[in-house]
């Protein structure tokens, strides 16, 4: 059989010399003397390149020329500690081979590239510096998630992603066809007729997972969902993106109080395991990308966030003695302007905003007493803003009947929805966390679009 590579990031950390070892990268740089020549070679295992010392002994050292940044090569040698500054180790080469070659024209050569720039060659960019840091950050959020939902009793759930509800009623929805665009079959009034469509009505795709999981809190108890949601909404942000990731837990025989509780102990635990596992990836974007970052990621996990009602809220912004573009008033939605107040100015921490007027929100959400208020909240933090979304869900059958056709929703269509209040009905809530939102703010990266390996947002894809 033929030999294993070691990977760059076990080399590293070795404890002593070792003979024999087969590396495999990527070049980074190239440095030439006369009789030998240095490559910092990647194999994206690690932020860190591992230092390769090819003399004139090996065997073929002038075919080696075309080994220039950006090259595939396999190199087999003896890791010994290093002469150089800035490494401990270093490996002799004993035999050097080229696998795949890379011209001059490679564009991620030694120097600044913009993050502009980097998005068209989003193909390439993860051969970055940054954007390896990114992705492997991202790989251990997505662990880091699973684990914190499976190790306190919850359910991995897959909702569809082709839906024929629309549950943020927000109208932003990507429509899912399989009809002949040119020229699509008619109703007689002359619409198109979406029951000659292939799933025989209307059809998108889904904005949250939210209403399905409430079928399976309400029978699994505890149920959370990861998976892709797309919003047609045209907001060229650097916040919102057209697909993205959401994690939505669901918990049946739970109210506001503690729902809110789950979604702080969930940030601070994931952001907790990016601390404890990712140290040479956020020492880049500690360094690098945002100097307060490395503060404030262990200030959110030691300090509890703070808590305001939506009305206090609203006191807050009138007496901040700011001019905002968007005005403040009871009963209009926070903008991103208030919210990053909130978070950044006034509270200086994460806060979570809870009870907002009810004609702002969703069917869903269950209505307070005061009748003007749902039992939604949104948690805050700095840098972003709104980073999770959620509420108890209206579990009265007839209050949400009510709130229903007040939203002109068809209860025929939702009949499923309406089932799960006639059948054994419970008090249950639930809330989305948007996942690049949090890797963004794990990582102190401020487009959504340098987080997402291939974005999509208006107008690019
Ligand atoms: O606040 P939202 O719209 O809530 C829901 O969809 C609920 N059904 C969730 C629930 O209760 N299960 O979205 C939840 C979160 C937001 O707080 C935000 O972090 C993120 O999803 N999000 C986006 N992230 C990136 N791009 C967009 N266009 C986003 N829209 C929402
Ligand atoms: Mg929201």
């Amino acid at each position: 059989m033929s030999q294993k590579r070691t990977e760059i990031a076990a080399l590293i950390e070795s404890e002593a010399e070792r003979a024999d070892v087969l590396i495999q990268g990527w070049v980074r740089t190239r440095r030439d003397s006369k009789d030998f020549f240095f490559l910092e070679l990647n194999d994206g295992s690690s932020l860190k390149n591992i230092q390769i010392v090819v003399t004139r002994d090996v065997e073929n050292f002038d075919s080696l020329k075309t080994v220039r940044t950006g090259a595939s090569v396999s190199v087999t040698g003896n890791l010994i500690p290093s002469q150089g500054k800035g490494q401990k180790w270093e490996v002799q080469a004993a035999a050097v081979a080229l696998v795949g070659e890379a011209p001059e024209e490679f564009p991620l050569q030694k120097k600044r590239h913009s993050l502009e720039f980097l998005r068209e060659i989003s193909h390439l960019r993860p051969r970055a510096n940054l954007f390896g840091a990114v992705f492997r950050v991202r790989s251990r959020l997505s662990f880091a998630i699973h684990r914190f939902f499976q190790e306190r009793g919850f359910f991995y759930v897959n909702t569809p992603i082709i839906t024929a509800s629309d549950c943020e009623g927000a109208g932003d929805l990507f429509r899912v066809t399989a009809l002949d665009m040119e020229s699509p079959p008619k109703t007689e009034d002359g619409q198109v007729d979406y029951s000659r469509d292939f799933f025989a009505q209307p059809t998108y795709l889904t904005v949250s997972g939210q209403l399905e999981g409430e079928a399976f809190a309400t029978s699994l108890g505890k149920i959370y969902t990861f998976g892709p949601t797309f919003r047609a909404e045209n907001s060229n942000t650097s916040r919102h993106a057209s697909e993205f990731w959401m994690v939505e837990p669901e918990i049946a025989f739970c109210d506001l109080q503690q729902d809110m509780d789950w979604a702080e102990e969930f940030v601070k635990w994931v952001i907790q395991d990016i601390l404890d596992t990712c140290q040479s990836d956020l020492e880049l974007f500690f360094n690098f990308v945002d100097k307060g970052l490395e503060e404030r990621l262990k200030f959110v996990v030691e300090r509890p966030f703070n808590r305001v009602s939506y009305t206090e809220a609203v006191e807050i912004l009138l007496q901040s003695g700011k001019t905002w573009e968007y005005p403040v008033e009871w009963g209009a939605n926070l903008q991103s302007e208030h919210e990053r107040y909130l978070t950044e100015e006034h509270f200086k921490s994460p806060v979570t905003v809870y009870d907002y007027p009810k004609d702002i929100k969703p069917f869903y959400m269950r209505v307070n007493d005061d009748g003007k208020t749902v039992a939604a909240m949104d948690v805050l933090v700095p840098g972003i803003g709104e980073i999770v979304g959620g509420s108890q869900r209206e579990e009265r059958l007839d209050t949400l009947r009510e709130n229903m056709s007040k939203h002109g929703i068809s209860e025929e269509e939702y009949s499923w929805y309406v089932d799960l209040r006639r059948f054994g009905t419970v008090p249950h809530a639930g809330f989305g966390l948007g996942f690049e939102r949090l890797l963004m703010f794990v990582t102190g990266v401020a487009n959504i679009r340098d987080v997402i390996p291939f974005a999509r947002t208006p107008g690019s894809i």
